[in-house]
């Protein structure tokens, strides 16, 4: 009956909120989806302005078939993560207010309206502290908190979508990468690219991913971890890899690409680039051309997602270059430094991180 199921909801939440950690093997984390209790939703009909939002239990959306972004790819995802902070019940986000004002500049340039920077953190907010059982516990991973915009109203002629939906849902995480913390590698494919000058490389739109999952299948056919992509236009640039940004080090200089269109502009990358100059290396954003790749130091990637990856090596028109990995590299340093700011172990002097 509709009266018992109301009590065993009640109870469920009971034990939700009194449970500290849900019980799960926190030894097994990598980046597969493990559900949690709630998501968040936001809904915005015919007009600029989002309604306030709800919780609901995590699971399926209806849609309707002719929907923006199941027609046409009206739609931007973000990410970021909670820690549990170190020494306190609280949890940490990680500049949050810069996943607010990414997702805002990719709605314009999606014609979408998008949540007000405070809306967006209130709903992360309320997601995280839904769904707090399932943020692990300290040195076990995080949970990554994924917040999406979605033209949701039928449209059928090519236009914006009437309506729009803003949900967030978590998952606890460990690793991205199957190799865990271990160094990965890359294979430069040169027929495929990433992003065009003029297109949509610099937005977060869920229409960069799915281009890329060819060339990314057939580098894991053959070993490799993940692609590397070079710009379109000279097919010599760097670019970034399909879920991260790159850098490299030779000396005491670290080179990223420029965020210039086709880059996306990385919370990670951002944060690793001042880090970086604060600890007196040289942090040029620039085009970097693939040669630079024969003889760099160490290579590595950022992202929320893979946090820094160090790269043990590229492989680019069959041949292999080599990189420096391991407990002395510079990329490990800078993996320490970004992640004891990211669980409360160091002090946040920037004030980067926003307790819950
Ligand atoms: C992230 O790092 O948060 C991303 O959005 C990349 C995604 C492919 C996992």
């Amino acid at each position: 009956s509709r009266a018992a199921s109301s009590l065993q909801q009640e109870c469920f939440d009971t034990v939700r909120s009194v449970e500290e950690n849900a019980e799960i093997d926190w030894d097994k984390l990598g980046f597969g989806l493990v559900p949690t209790d709630y998501m968040y939703v936001m809904r915005c009909s015919n007009g600029v302005k989002f309604s306030s939002g709800v919780l609901n239990p995590y699971g399926n959306i209806e849609l309707s078939p002719s929907s923006g972004v199941l027609n046409y790819g009206q739609g931007l995802f973000e990410g970021l993560k909670a820690y549990r902070k170190e020494g306190s019940s609280g949890f940490l986000l990680f500049r949050p207010e810069e996943n607010a004002l990414r997702m805002k500049m990719g709605a314009e340039r999606m014609c979408m309206p998008s949540p007000s920077v405070d809306q967006f953190i209130h709903a992360v907010k309320e997601t995280v502290l839904a769904n707090k059982r399932w943020v692990p516990p300290q040195g076990k991973g995080s949970l990554y908190i994924r917040p999406l915009l979605i033209g949701s109203g039928p449209i059928l002629g090519l236009a914006p979508a009437p309506d729009y939906m803003f949900m967030v849902y978590a998952a606890p995480v460990g690793t991205y990468f199957k190799e865990g913390l271990a160094p990965i590698n890359l294979v430069i494919d040169d027929t495929v690219h990433r992003a065009t000058p003029g297109g949509t490389g610099g937005v977060k739109t869920i229409t960069n991913y799915a281009p890329v999952l060819k060339a990314q299948a057939q580098a894991k056919s053959k070993g490799f971890t993940d692609v590397l992509y070079l710009d379109s236009v000279n097919k010599k640039y760097l670019e970034e890899a399909s879920s991260c940004n790159i850098f490299i080090l030779k000396g005491n200089v670290i080179s990223t690409p420029a965020t210039m269109g086709t880059i996306l502009p990385g919370i990670t990358r951002k944060s690793i680039i001042e880090i970086a100059r604060d600890h007196g290396y040289q942090v040029e954003e620039r085009l970097v051309p693939v040669e630079e790749l024969i003889d760099a130091d160490e290579v590595f990637c950022t992202g929320t997602a893979v946090v820094v990856a160090p790269v043990s090596s590229i492989t680019y028109q069959g041949q292999r270059f080599q990189y420096k990995t391991g407990a002395e590299t510079v990329s490990q340093k800078l993996y320490k430094m970004l992640t004891a700011i990211q669980m409360g172990l160091e002090e946040d002097k920037k004030s980067w991180t926003v307790e819950i």
